[in-house]
């Protein structure tokens, strides 16, 4: 298959079509590809909480777009008590409060006749903000790879989670084209999968070679492979440079430090979190048990049985060897460091 160009996106995931935000299914994927239509915030944060649509970058662009629904009466009122609706739907991704923030102080600064035109402007800019950060990262992440690279990553943190190619996947994307990735193992992702169901089927829709690893797997794969590098994207970093994102990647960090292997995060600067000093701060969201003692409705667990459902872990930042941002590439990953590139 040819090598298709960074900047084509085939993945129609949310559509805004003005007076409704489509959004693709992507509990169903790759199986199915069903759209759900939401026509009101209180829509868009219900298919957030319940993974119709995920992803942090996401999340943030569907928030902005669900503020926009809100503003259609132009009433400033209807877009304040939206907020707290939106604001709620998960926890841990930061790009959520940062849209619902951005879009809540347009609609403050808006005089209320024009509020509706001004909020979905406000939305699509947002969007297209994210598409274009992504372009950006993808072309700094993929310079810091050496030639023919084999690399791990975690989770679904492409195009499926981002407005444009994604941030880790974007990276590897971008990396693949200039000849710097030769194989990807993306980790399954245990419970929901997005290794296996989203990243998987991206990487292969893109043509790029790529082998499914269970997340087990991963310490086996290292010792026993050439692996040069693991690429992940983040929820939320903390003003100290800790990262935290899908539960598992501190595992991997752990892995990638004792065997030697850079382990590099992708995320723009509305994933970073001044205001929160360190990573033992950043709320984890804890999702239903159902979902861990059951897949696709199917017991694996005895009837009654217990179970932690953790959505999502914190990596050190002395793990992480750089983050690669819009704004430039902090290396080595701490607070210093990571102020001045987010002043750039
Ligand atoms: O629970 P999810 O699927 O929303 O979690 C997604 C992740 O952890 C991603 O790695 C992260 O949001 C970065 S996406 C560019």
């Amino acid at each position: 298959m040819s090598k298709r160009p960074l900047h084509e996106d085939p993945i129609k995931h949310i559509v805004w079509k003005g007076d409704r935000l489509q959004v693709l299914d992507q509990r169903l994927l790759p199986r199915t590809v069903k759209h759900v239509t939401c026509r009101t915030a209180a829509d868009v944060a219900k298919a957030t909480k319940d993974m119709v649509l995920r992803g942090a970058p996401l999340i943030g662009c569907a928030a902005a777009y669900g503020m926009a629904l809100a503003s259609r009466r132009n009433r400033l009122s209807d877009v304040v008590a939206a907020e707290p609706v939106l604001r709620r739907a998960r926890p841990t991704a930061v790009n959520l409060m940062h849209a619902l923030d951005h879009m809540l102080g347009v609609a403050k600064r808006t005089p209320e006749k024009n509020l509706g035109k001004a909020m979905a402007a406000a939305a699509v800019k947002y969007y297209e903000d994210d598409l274009g950060y992504n372009a950006t990262m993808a072309r700094l992440g993929a310079a810091l790879l050496k030639k023919g690279s084999n690399v791990i990553t975690h989770c679904n943190a492409g195009a499926l989670a981002t407005a444009g190619i994604g941030t880790a996947v974007g990276m590897i994307r971008a990396g693949w084209i200039a000849g710097k990735v030769a194989h990807v193992y993306p980790c399954e992702t245990r419970p929901y999968l997005q290794g296996a169901r989203l990243t998987l089927w991206e990487l292969m829709e893109a043509g790029i070679p790529a082998t499914l690893i269970t997340d087990n797997m991963a310490a086996h794969l290292m010792k026993t492979r050439k692996i040069d590098a693991v690429i992940v994207g983040s929820d939320r970093i903390a003003a100290n440079a800790d990262v935290c994102n899908k539960i598992g990647t501190y595992g991997l960090a752990i892995l990638a430090k004792h065997h030697g292997i850079p382990f590099y995060v992708v995320a723009p600067s509305t994933t970073v979190d001044l205001s929160t000093p360190h990573g033992d701060r950043i709320p984890i969201e804890e999702r239903s048990v159902q979902e861990v003692v059951e897949i696709f409705g199917a017991k694996i667990a005895p009837k009654g049985a217990k179970a932690h459902h953790f959505g999502f872990d914190v990596t050190p930042h002395q793990l992480v060897t750089a983050i690669v941002t819009e704004k430039g590439v902090v290396s080595p990953a701490n607070e210093a460091n990571l102020r001045k590139v987010l002043s750039n």
